[in-house]
Parts: C-alpha cells; structure tokens; sequence
C-alpha cells in the first residue's frame, strides 16, 4: 500500500511538475514494427505479450504487428502458404498506411519475419526502416527443412509438401519454407528456380538492383541475433549471413564447414549493400544462448533498450 502512494505520488509529480506544453513537446519514442515468424501470428499471446514488455521499457511506444490476413488463424496459415513477394508486397501498403508509422519506424522480425523484414527494406522502405533487429533469420536461406514438433500438423503437411518438390514452380511459388530454400549441393537448380531469396540477396547478374543495396546500407543498424543453440535452422549461421560452402551435386554437405558472412562473395561484391554497412559500423552480430526463438529477457531486453524506442526526430 505504502509503495502504491509512494509510486502514484511519484507519477503525479512526474506529470504535474512539467509545464503543460513541455509534456506536448516530450519527444515520443520511434514506433515499432514487428513481423512473427513460422507458425505464430500477429496476435498471438507470445508476440502480444513481447509488446506489453516492451511498452514497459518505452512507455508510449506505438507498436503495429505485422499481419497477412487479420484473422489469426489465417495469419498463422499464411506463414506456410503463400507467395512471400506477394507477402511483402501487401505489407508495404499496410506500414504505408498506418499514420503513426509516417515518420519511420524501427522493426524487429523473429525468425523468418527477418528476411521479410530485409525485404521490405530493400523494395520499399517508405516509410524507412531505422534500427533492423532479426532474431535467428534465414538470411542465407535453409539447407534443410526445419524440424517440426511432432503434433503440428499445419507444419508437417508443409515440409513434407515442400521437401517433394521444393524447387518446382508450385512450391516457389505456394510454400514459404520452399522460398528461402537454397541448397547448397544443388546451387544452379536454386539459382534457376528460386525467386524470392535469389532476388533479396541479388545473386542473379542479370537482375541485380541496385536500389536494393542503397536501401539496406541506409539503415541506422542492422542487427543480427543468432541462436546459439538453434537447431532449426540449418546451418544456424545462416543469421549472421552465413551458409554451408557450395558442394558438388550429390555430395553430402560438410556441416562443420560454415562460409561467414564476411567470406560470401554476396558481402566481397557487395551485391545488397551489407558491406557498406559493415564498414560503416552498422552491422551487429550478436547472440542468444538458447534454441532457436528462445526469448529470455537477458536475451532481446538489451537490444531493445538499446536500438528501439529512440526519441523521434
Ligand atoms: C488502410 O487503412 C484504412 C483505414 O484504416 C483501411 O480501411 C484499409 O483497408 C487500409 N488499407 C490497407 C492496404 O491496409
Ligand atoms: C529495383 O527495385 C526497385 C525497388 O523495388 C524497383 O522500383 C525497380 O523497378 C527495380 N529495378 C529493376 C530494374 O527491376
């Protein structure tokens, strides 16, 4: 009781002790966008209780999750099903539409809601982009499907779609997973068939764009959580930019063997402007000690305190 009237007390104070306009005039911090990943959905109790910690730590931040079908159960549907250019492009008109966003926002995306994320930034970015947290992102694309857990249906019936056929024209263009697929023992048929990750990381010569690299070097920071126990993603690197080497068709890939973001020749040509960033400071790599999407506070707290909710310029 005490330390209620205490803090209530303190709240008064706080409020009653400005002049009127400077409370006006408190700059408010930036707002936030948020894109779930694989099998979660805009308005799930995890991602809607992530944003009330967060409000804690930002008092007043505007916060918009990201969403494909405003019914929940559709949106987690649409994590497995879909056209993922198509995905990107009906989230730009909704960020574009959102009033409180008009200013820029930071944006953090939980697993594969990284790549689309990026994408976002790379193709649009209007309103921009500021601070870019991915947490255990497939920035290089998966080598294998991700495990499921053995009662989702919903995910099994997608793997094992996707692991039929996953280069062929349906699956590219039908199954999320198949569409930052990119195996590395089978290279040219990924180069060929793949539409989504081929164009966000600008592998193809002929169509390498040039926007996209200006866009991304033109974040404040991107920022890269790896799961240091992350068996779902494979190779799990594949967060900070990293990928099994290429291997001959039919070889069995060398899973010790990771090539580093620094090594891709994505990052030494700098196709999509990430070496820019990186030269520039702007590129954080940093981890998490638990599996992939394991949250504890001690994990995304400072990373939230330090590159969300910036006072807005
Ligand atoms: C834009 O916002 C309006 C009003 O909130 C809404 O009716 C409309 O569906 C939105 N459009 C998109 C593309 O999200
Ligand atoms: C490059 O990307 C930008 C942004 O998405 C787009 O407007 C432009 O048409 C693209 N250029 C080419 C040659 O595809």
């Amino acid at each position: 009781m005490l330390a209620l009237i205490a803090s209530f007390f303190l709240l008064s104070l706080s409020v009653y002790g400005l002049p009127a306009q400077d409370i006006l005039n408190a700059p408010r911090p930036r707002p936030l966008v948020i894109w779930h990943g694989l099998g979660d959905s805009y308005a799930s109790s995890g991602i809607l209780e992530f944003q009330s910690m967060i409000q804690d730590i930002h008092p007043g931040i505007f916060i918009h999750s990201v969403y494909i079908d405003p019914d929940d159960k559709e949106d987690q549907r649409a994590t497995f099903y879909g056209n993922v250019d198509e995905q990107v492009d009906l989230v730009a008109l909704q960020l574009a539409n959102v009033t409180e966003l008009e200013g820029g926002f930071d944006a953090i995306g939980f697993s594969q809601g990284g790549q689309f994320l990026r994408a976002y930034v790379e193709r649009y970015n209007t309103p921009p982009i500021y601070n870019l947290i991915t947490f255990g992102s497939q920035h290089m694309g998966v080598a294998d499907m991700a495990v499921c857990k053995p009662l989702d249906l919903l995910c099994r019936l997608a793997r094992n779609a996707a692991r039929a056929g996953v280069y062929r024209p349906w699956a590219q263009e039908h199954l999320v997973q198949a569409q930052y697929f990119r195996d590395p023992a089978q290279l040219p048929l990924y180069l060929e068939s793949n539409r989504f990750l081929t164009s966000i990381n600008n592998e193809l010569p002929a169509t390498r764009n040039a926007t996209y690299a200006r866009q991304l070097a033109a974040l404040e920071h991107l920022v890269l959580v790896i799961f240091a126990k992350d068996k779902t993603v494979i190779p799990k690197e594949s967060a900070w930019f990293g990928s099994y080497p290429p291997s001959e068709d039919g070889d069995d890939t060398d899973d010790e063997v990771i090539v580093p973001m620094r090594a891709q020749p994505l990052y030494q040509e700098d196709w999509i402007g990430l070496r820019e960033l990186d030269e520039r400071g702007r590129v954080v790599l940093t981890s998490c000690e638990g599996e992939h999407m394991q949250l504890p506070t001690e994990c995304w707290k400072p990373l939230v305190e330090r590159y969300v909710g910036l006072p807005q310029s």
